[in-house]
C-alpha cells in the first residue's frame, strides 16, 4: 500500500494505490497564481506547506485507510520547482522515518509517461510519448519500464506556456489552455495561418516561442473591436498552429521507431481538439493512441505512485540522502 506525493509545481497532490487498485487520487490546484498570470515559485511552496497535510488526510478518508496501512511512500524528485519538490520530499522522509518504511523518489516525467496504465491496463511499450504542459514539450520513445530515449523537445517556450501566454494576450484568465480550447470550438481555425513551431527536417525538436511571438504581432495590427470580434477564430487559428506539429512528430517518430503506440500525457493532453486531431492521424496510420482523462493527465500523486510501486518491485529504494532535482534527468 503506497503514498504518493506530488509537488513539483501548483498542484498538491496525494495518491494511495496498492500495486492493483488506485484508492485515492486527491489534487488541490493552488489558485493564487490566477491573479499573477503564472506559477509563482515561492507562493507556490507555501501553499504546498499550506495544503501538504490536509491532501494526504484527504487521501487517507477516500482510501478509508490510516498510517498503519502504509508499507511505501514515493514523492516527486525532479524535474519542477525546486522550493516546491523540497516540500513533498521533506513530508514523505518523515512520514517514512516516523513509519519505519522505505521511501522511492519519482521522476515527474516517469509518471506522466505511464499514467495511462490506470485506465489502459493493456498498455505495453514499446510507445512513443509525448508529454505536453506547462513546463514540458517532449517526444519520448519507451522501450520498457526504465528505458527512455529523448526523441526531442521544445528548444524554448513549452506549449502550454504558449496557451497561457496567447490567452493572457487575448484576456482570457490563467490558465489559459482550457480557456483557449473552450473558445475555439466556436471559432474558424482557417481564419489566418500562424507560423507552425516545429522544426523543419527530421528533427523532433520544436519551437514555440515564433508562434506566440507572431500571435502578438497580429494583434498589434489589429482594432480592439476585431480583437474582441474574432477571439474566437484567434484562438482557433493559434492552437491550430500549436498542436497540429504535435501530431505529425507522434505520429512520424511512431512510424520511424516502428511502434503502434502513442502516449499523451500532461495538461495540454486534455485539449479537445488534440483528442479528435490524434485520434484521426492515428485512425489512418494504424496507430493506437492513449490518452488518459484529465484527472491523469495534469500533474497528479496517482502516477507518483504506479511508478514509485514498480520501481520498489524492482528493488530501488532510495535512502534519506535523496533530495530534489529540479531539472531531474530521465535518460
Ligand atoms: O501538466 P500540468 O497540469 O502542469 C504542469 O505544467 O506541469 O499542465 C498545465 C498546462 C497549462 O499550461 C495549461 O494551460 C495547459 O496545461 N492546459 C491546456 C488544457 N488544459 C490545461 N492546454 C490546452 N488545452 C487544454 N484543454
Ligand atoms: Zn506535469
Amino acid at each position: 500500500m503506497i503514498l504518493g506525493i506530488e509537488t513539483s509545481c501548483d498542484e498538491t497532490a496525494a495518491a494511495i494505490y496498492d500495486g492493483n487498485r488506485l484508492l485515492a487520487n486527491c489534487v488541490i490546484t493552488q489558485d493564487i497564481h490566477k491573479k499573477y498570470g503564472g506559477v509563482v515559485p515561492e507562493l507556490a511552496s507555501r501553499e504546498h506547506i499550506r495544503y501538504i497535510v490536509p491532501i494526504v488526510e484527504e487521501a487517507f478518508g477516500a482510501a478509508r485507510i490510516t498510517w498503519n496501512d502504509i508499507t511505501a511512500v514515493a514523492v516527486t524528485r525532479g524535474p519542477g520547482l525546486v522550493g516546491s519538490l523540497l516540500v513533498g520530499i521533506s513530508y514523505a522522509k518523515a512520514a517514512a522515518f516516523v513509519c519505519s518504511i522505505p521511501i522511492v523518489g519519482v521522476n515527474h516525467i516517469e509518471g506522466h509517461l505511464w499514467s495511462p496504465l490506470f485506465e489502459y491496463p493493456d498498455l505495453k511499450a514499446p510507445f512513443v510519448g509525448l508529454i505536453i504542459s506547462g513546463g514540458h514539450t517532449q517526444l519520448w520513445l519507451v522501450r520498457d519500464f526504465g528505458g527512455y530515449q529523448l526523441l526531442g523537445q521544445t528548444l524554448d517556450d513549452s506549449v502550454g506556456e504558449s496557451f497561457d501566454k496567447v490567452a493572457h494576450m487575448l484576456e482570457l484568465e490563467y490558465p489559459g489552455g482550457p480557456k483557449i480550447d473552450a473558445l475555439s470550438r466556436d471559432g474558424d481555425s482557417q481564419f489566418h495561418t500562424f507560423p507552425h513551431p516545429g522544426l523543419k527536417g527530421d528533427t523532433y525538436n520544436f519551437s514555440y516561442s515564433g508562434l506566440k511571438t507572431a500571435v502578438l504581432y497580429f494583434l498589434q495590427k489589429m482594432s480592439r473591436e476585431d480583437i474582441t470580434r474574432y477571439k474566437a477564430d484567434i484562438a482557433a487559428s493559434f492552437q491550430k498552429a500549436a498542436l497540429t506539429v504535435l501530431v505529425e512528430k507522434s505520429i512520424r517518430a511512431a512510424q520511424s521507431h516502428n511502434v503502434s503506440n502513442v502516449v499523451i500525457g500532461g495538461g495540454v493532453a486534455a485539449n479537445k481538439t488534440l483528442h479528435k486531431e490524434m485520434h484521426r492521424a492515428a485512425q489512418e496510420h494504424n496507430i493506437t493512441v492513449y490518452m488518459p482523462s484529465p484527472r491523469f493527465c495534469t500533474d497528479n500523486a496517482a502516477m507518483i505512485a504506479l511508478v514509485g510501486y514498480r520501481r520498489l518491485r524492482l528493488g530501488h529504494k532510495d535512502d534519506f540522502s535523496f533530495s530534489a532535482d529540479p531539472s531531474l534527468k530521465l535518460a
